[in-house]
Formats: C-alpha cells, structure tokens, sequence
C-alpha cells in the first residue's frame, strides 16, 4: 500500500475514533435527574476563595502583576483565615434562597482549598491553618440541606508540567518543560478529580474554567487537548448524577451537562464572553459578580444594589436559566458585609416571590419592553420590571384568571378571538423591585 494510503486511512480512523467518543455520551438517568434538579434550583452562590485573596487584587493577581511561581506559593504560609466558618457561610447563603453553593477548589494559581494527595500545594497541607476548607464547606452543605458544586481550573500558572503553556501564565518564571509533561498534568487532574469526587459525599456539578487558555488552537482540537472525555467519564462514572459544564464560552462538547454564560444572560453578549455561543438545549446557568470582581478585590466597593440583582435573578429565569451569583470573602473568611447584606435581600424578596422563579421555565411571552415571565405548567408569571399600566400579550392559549401576587387580588383582562390580550395593571406601590402578576391558562 503507497504510503499516502496508509496515512490517509489512519487520519479516517482516528477520525472516527474520536467523533464516535465525542457522540457517544448518553446521559444516565441519575444525570437527568440531577439535571431537572438543577434547573430547578435556579439560584446558586458562587464563592472565589484562595491564597490570592490575601492579595486583596481578585483571583487574577498572579498573572496580572507576572508575580514569580515561587514567590507567590509563599502566601501559603501565612494564609490563617481566622475567622472562617462554613457553617455560618452556608446559613448566610441558604438564607438568600440560594439552592448550591459552587466554590473554586482549585483557581489559574494552582492552589487547592482541599486536601489532596495529588499535591502538597493545599490548604491542609502548605498553610498553617491546616483545615480543610472544603471538607468543613462540604459537611455544613449537607447539615443545611444545599447543594456543592466544585469550580476546577484547568490551566494552572504555577505547574512546570503545565507544558506547554498556554496564552496566560507566561511571566510567572516557570522553566520550561518537557515532552511527556502533558500527560503527567492531564494524569494530576484525573487524580484531583478523584478526590473532589470520593472525599466530599454526593457533589451537583464540577464546573471548569481555563480551556480559553488554549483558545489558540481550534475548536474540534480542545477535547483531545484537556482529555475531556476521559474527564468527563470519568466524573459520570464516580458519581452518575455529578452534572459537568465547562466555561468556555464556546457550543457545549459532548459529556457536558449544563452549558455555562459568563456575566451575560443567555443569547446576549454584552460582557463579550459568549460571541461564539449559541444556545444550547442543556440546562442554563449565568455567572454573575456582585460588584466587579470574582475574587475579594479590596479596593472594589462598587455593588450592584440588592434590586437590581434580584431584577437580574428574574431575568435569567426569564431565560430558563439559573444564576450563580458571586462572593469573594475576605482573606480573613468572612463573607463582605456588602455581600451579606445583599443575601439578606435577595432572601427576603425570595421567601415571597420563590413560587415564581424555583421550579419554573421561561415563560411562553418571552422577554418584552415591560419585563420577563416565568412559567410553571398552567401559571404564567409576569415580571413586570418596568412600570406599565396596561401589558399587552400574545398568548398561545385562553386566560382563565389573572391576578396581582402575591395579594392574589383579580386583574381585570381583555382577550378577544385573534387578537392580543391585555391585561390592565395596578399602580404598583413606590419601590416595587418587580410587580408580579399570576395568569392561569385555560
Ligand atoms: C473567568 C475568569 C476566572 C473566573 C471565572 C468565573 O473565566 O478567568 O477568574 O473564575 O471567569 O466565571
């Protein structure tokens, strides 16, 4: 056989070798459980928590003022958060209507807030608070009754088996390293992976971040590159109903679960992460900060205000989506005043309004100058986010009641055959955050 023969039927093999792993995923019923869970959650807090922190300068720091590997891995010694207590994290956070926490097990800087045999550079093990961060997080989690998801980074600025490197981590002073490198990385994410997975009980997702470091090259070469289907398998595998999402910002690859936004809604693009994503039929999730920052930023004071961040809760489920929403707490461990304040809030809106955002989809309007619905079987919510008097609707179906929530005061509507609906609007007193009115379809 000529020789181009040869290559051309190993090219074809590994071919379709490789797309019959990417298309073979079929998501088992535990997974699709865990998905409809997921999805009706629709609120989760997202935490950025790690050595960095001390530097007060978010989670990028390392990369961002080019900080030496060696140097920067001296935080360590002195990371104490004395005043750290998951218990009191998680009742905060439960309080707020949040349904999962999903923290950063280990970030780009490469230090791991749990106890890992796969390297010493953990928080039991390299500071001398010596506590499992996670393992406490992961016990209060199920005295509480909520959800952990594990954030995983898959670059990794510190690593001399991070080789080769990516587009970031470049001005960290790492030698340069050698063939075969890869594979013993690949092989530590694998062994972390594991523990995140036997060494916590039952966890709801694993979400990566950092594949964009390789964004240089395309698109269908990523899985082979960060060994997704080996990753993924091996998570479904562990623990069936662990969901996978990735932050690629890029068309879920097959073995994912959910398909992630960062700091834009799904289908918009405003932050300018999400340009080459379409939206997909998984579960939905948008990552949102609470001021400007991932990681505790301590010059950043610039909050969202608690309305706005409940308005924006309704809009991602206005999209059928959940948020996961941001705290970085403080090098001390705890939680930001400004943050807990915010909790407090969004708890409060959500002992009243929960009805209309757990357990619903995007409503059957879609999103309108007046606002957003949210829709639960027959019950239509309608968000009206900007004050309106009368709300004019293209419904599929006939309207059997409509009515003010959560007062539960009759609306007065109009629907004529073939034409729009309206339904008319009470004054909504001063401050309302989001005026709520429950249709029930015939
Ligand atoms: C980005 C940032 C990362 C952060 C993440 C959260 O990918 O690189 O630092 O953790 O967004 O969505």
């Amino acid at each position: 056989m000529k020789a181009y023969k040869i290559l051309l039927i190993t090219v074809l093999a590994v071919v379709s070798v490789s797309s019959k792993a990417q298309s073979s995923y079929t998501p088992s019923p535990e997974n699709l459980a865990a998905r409809e869970a997921f999805s009706s959650d629709r609120f989760g807090i997202f935490i950025h928590w790690g050595i960095y922190s001390m530097l007060g300068q978010g989670e990028w720091a390392m990369q961002l003022q080019n900080l030496n590997y060696k140097e920067y891995a001296r935080l360590a010694d002195g990371f104490y958060p004395s005043r750290f207590d998951a218990r009191e994290w998680v009742r905060a956070i439960k309080a707020s209507g949040a349904r999962y926490i999903t923290i950063t097990s280990r970030h780009h800087d490469g230090f791991s807030m749990f106890r890992s045999a796969a390297s010493p550079y953990n928080v039991v093990d390299a500071t001398p608070f010596g506590r499992d961060v996670i393992g406490e997080l992961a016990e209060a989690c199920r005295e509480e009754g909520i959800r952990l998801h594990f954030y995983y980074s898959h670059l990794d600025w510190g690593r001399t088996d991070y080789w080769p490197r990516g587009r970031t981590g470049r001005g960290t002073g790492r030698p340069d390293g050698t063939d075969g490198d890869w594979r013993h990385y690949l092989d530590f994410i694998n062994a972390q992976l594991t523990e995140l997975l036997t060494q916590y009980g039952p966890i709801g997702a694993i979400w990566f971040d950092g594949l964009w470091d390789m964004d240089a090259r395309p698109r269908d070469e990523q899985p082979a590159i960060w060994n997704l289907d080996e990753q993924y398998s091996l998570i479904h595998r562990l623990q069936p109903g662990c969901l996978v999402g990735n932050n690629h910002h890029i068309a879920p690859f097959a073995g994912e679960d959910i398909q992630i936004f960062e700091r834009d809604l799904p289908g918009e693009n405003e932050a300018g992460y999400s340009a080459g994503q379409e939206v997909s039929r998984l579960p939905l999730e948008t990552c949102q900060t609470m001021n400007r920052s991932w990681g505790y930023d301590i010059k950043d004071k610039d909050y969202k205000s608690a309305e706005d961040l409940i308005r924006y809760l309704v809009r991602t489920a206005g999209k059928g989506a959940n948020l996961l929403l941001n705290i970085g707490p403080r090098p001390d461990g705890t939680l930001p005043e400004e943050a807990l304040e915010r909790l407090a809030a969004i708890g409060a809106w959500m002992d009243v309004y929960g009805e209309t955002i757990y357990g619903t989809e995007a409503g059957c309007t879609g999103a309108r100058e007046w606002g957003v619905s949210t829709q639960k079987g027959d019950v239509l919510y309608l968000h009206v986010l900007n004050p309106a008097d009368v709300l004019t609707l293209d419904l599929p179906r006939k309207i059997k009641s409509a009515e003010a929530f959560p007062s539960g005061s009759a609306l007065r509507f109009d629907q004529k055959r073939n034409a729009p609906a309206y339904i008319y609007l009470p004054q909504a007193p001063e401050g309302t955050v989001d005026q709520v009115v429950k249709v029930t379809l015939k």
